[in-house]
């Protein structure tokens, strides 16, 4: 892809956090970014939104209908919509659960079928933002780290069909550890103590971190397809 001035990228949760400093960082290479998410009031300026509730499958279609009328062909889709609760195994509410699997999982699944019928002949490229919980299952994993070991596995089983099928399209996926967002905060809802200490001990990723590393994927040349980045903090020490 090299340039991305002129390329029309979508982006899911370009509201917030890590999604909307990825919207920034993409518009400011030229590209045509679209930002799919539930408050579309706060995607940055020069963003088009599109309103989508991931929870609902249904209007996830509906909503790159919506696309296809400002958007007539799709270069790369950036998946970073997403939810996080300490929401143990033993005894996490259910509700949690739900709400992580349908928007981390099934959310990205169904956004990946629909963008790959709108990129070029030539190849697009699908970003999926992960976790370092999908790599290794920290002590507040809960249900969290499994939905993000999932992502890395849709990420993995994507590529294989790509190259069964002898498709040009490009996969990736980003695992960053702590980023310093309001996903954090929810993470750690009614643990004031704990979100305290892990503040205190670390200076968290920015969002900015992030985004960087996404641009470096979606600018390298067609040869080139990255597998997944790991980025941490250099304080954090899981
Ligand atoms: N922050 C971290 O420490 C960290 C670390 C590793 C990985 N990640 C991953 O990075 C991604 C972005 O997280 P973040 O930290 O940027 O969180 P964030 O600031 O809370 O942003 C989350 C985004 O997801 C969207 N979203 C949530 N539920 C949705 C739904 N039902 N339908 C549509 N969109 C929905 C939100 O948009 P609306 O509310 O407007 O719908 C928002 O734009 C997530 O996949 C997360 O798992 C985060």
């Amino acid at each position: 892809m090299a340039t991305l001035s002129g390329k029309s990228i979508l982006v899911t949760g370009a509201s917030s956090g890590i999604g909307r400093a990825i919207a920034t960082a993409l518009l400011a290479q030229g590209a045509s970014v679209f930002g799919m998410c539930r408050r579309i009031g706060k995607v940055p300026d020069g963003v088009t939104p599109i309103s989508c509730d991931f929870r609902q499958p249904e209007r996830i279609a509906h909503a790159f209908e919506i696309l296809d009328a400002a958007c007539p062909q799709l270069d790369a889709l950036v998946n970073s919509a997403g939810v996080a609760y300490l929401s143990r195994l033993t005894d996490g509410d259910p509700a949690d659960w739900a709400e992580m699997w349908e928007v981390n999982v099934l959310g990205l699944a169904f956004c990946n079928q629909e963008a790959l019928k709108r990129f070029p002949s030539t190849g697009g490229r699908i970003v999926n933002i992960s976790s370092l919980s999908g790599h290794r299952v920290p002590p507040t994993g809960g249900f969290y780290a499994p939905t993000k070991f999932a992502v890395r596995a849709m990420t993995e089983s994507l590529r294989n069909e790509f190259r069964l099928d002898g498709s040009p399209h490009q996969i990736s996926s980003v695992s960053p550890g702590f980023v310093d967002t309001p996903l954090v905060d929810g993470y750690f809802k009614d643990r004031e103590e704990e979100l305290a200490q892990m503040k205190s001990s670390m200076r968290m990723l920015d969002p900015e971190d992030v985004s960087q590393t996404v641009l470096h994927i979606l600018q390298a040349p067609p040869h080139l397809e990255i597998g997944d980045i790991t980025l941490r903090s250099s304080d954090q020490k899981v």
